[in-house]
């Protein structure tokens, strides 16, 4: 059983109660359910993120922090996957990226690719998820292992809560493009290096081209970092429309926390839903434009 302070979310939405508020609240009452929120919990609102705070401050002071987990060894490199020279690697890439006349050759032109050191330790290449007409392009930080078994972006724990908050203003997978800044997984779950990033950005930069979205989406702190090509955290940059240079235009693109760390941090999911509203505004803007 999940629980639900009263008013907590809702005391929140800082305007008065238009129709289109109602329809927001309407929405993320919908949203709270899809996550499992069944009941009301309390007669009074609790401030969990003071409290998650303070315990990590008292915690900090008591005992040193917990030593990272290691990441797991990666497998032994294929045979036939030699290490290419970085330089080499994005030369490549870009002559085979660049001849791909469609998303569907492009993904062909991929599968020949073994310029990203991450190949030699994956299991599966994931390419795409989503429709080849999506007006949105969702770009994350990297396969995980779900997605490494699968061969699909964005279908573990993170990928279902991600397709929860699109339900919740109306996406569905007709809707959506989904891929990622790299196309395998990084081994441990690493963020993935500059090196690797750089040898898949060929085919990233012309996937956008190819697919031409109206809107592009950055999930999480790598992905903006990369294509918006700043040094600013993911908690500043978040939530506000950035200019992006990428596949021969200079696009819309919105940062958005990643729903692996809102998984972690629950509290954040206000900032989060704040962010859905500004994509779906931009949907609906375009949609009555004549
Ligand atoms: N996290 C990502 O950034 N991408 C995925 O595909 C899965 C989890």
């Amino acid at each position: 059983m999940l629980g639900l302070e009263p008013q907590s979310q809702l005391a929140n939405l800082a305007y008065p109660m238009t129709a289109s508020k109602a329809d927001s609240a309407i929405a993320l009452l919908d949203w709270y359910k899809a996550m499992g929120v069944d009941e009301v919990i309390g007669e009074s609102e609790i401030d969990r993120f003071a409290a998650t705070q303070a315990a990590k401050a008292a915690a900090e002071t008591a005992s040193p922090p917990p030593a990272q987990e290691p990441p797991k060894a990666p497998a032994a490199r294929r045979p036939g996957f030699a290490s290419v020279a970085p330089d080499e690697a994005v030369m490549d890439a870009r002559e085979r990226a660049g001849n791909a006349k469609s998303l569907q050759e492009l993904e062909e032109a991929l599968s020949g690719f073994d310029g990203c050191p991450l190949r030699a330790t994956a299991k599966n290449t994931c390419f795409k998820r989503g429709s080849d007409k999506a007006r949105v392009m969702f770009i994350g930080e990297g396969p995980g292992r779900d997605e490494d078994i699968q061969g699909v972006p964005f279908v573990g724990r993170a990928g279902k809560l991600l397709d929860k908050m699109l339900a919740a203003i109306s996406l569905g997978e007709d809707d959506v493009y989904v891929t990622n800044i790299v196309y395998w997984r990084p081994p441990g779950n690493r963020t993935p290096t500059l090196q690797e990033v750089q040898a898949c950005m060929p085919f990233l930069e012309r996937q956008v081209e190819l697919l031409d979205p109206d809107f592009l989406v950055l999930i999480g702190g790598p992905a903006t970092q990369h294509l918006l090509a700043t040094k600013d955290g993911i908690m500043r940059m978040r939530g506000k429309w950035r200019d992006c240079d990428i596949g021969g235009k200079t696009r819309q693109a919105l940062p958005i926390l990643h729903p692996a760390y809102l998984l972690r941090t629950p509290a954040a999911k206000r900032q989060a839903w704040r962010d859905l509203l500004t994509l779906k505004a931009a949907l609906n803007k375009t949609d009555e434009a004549p």
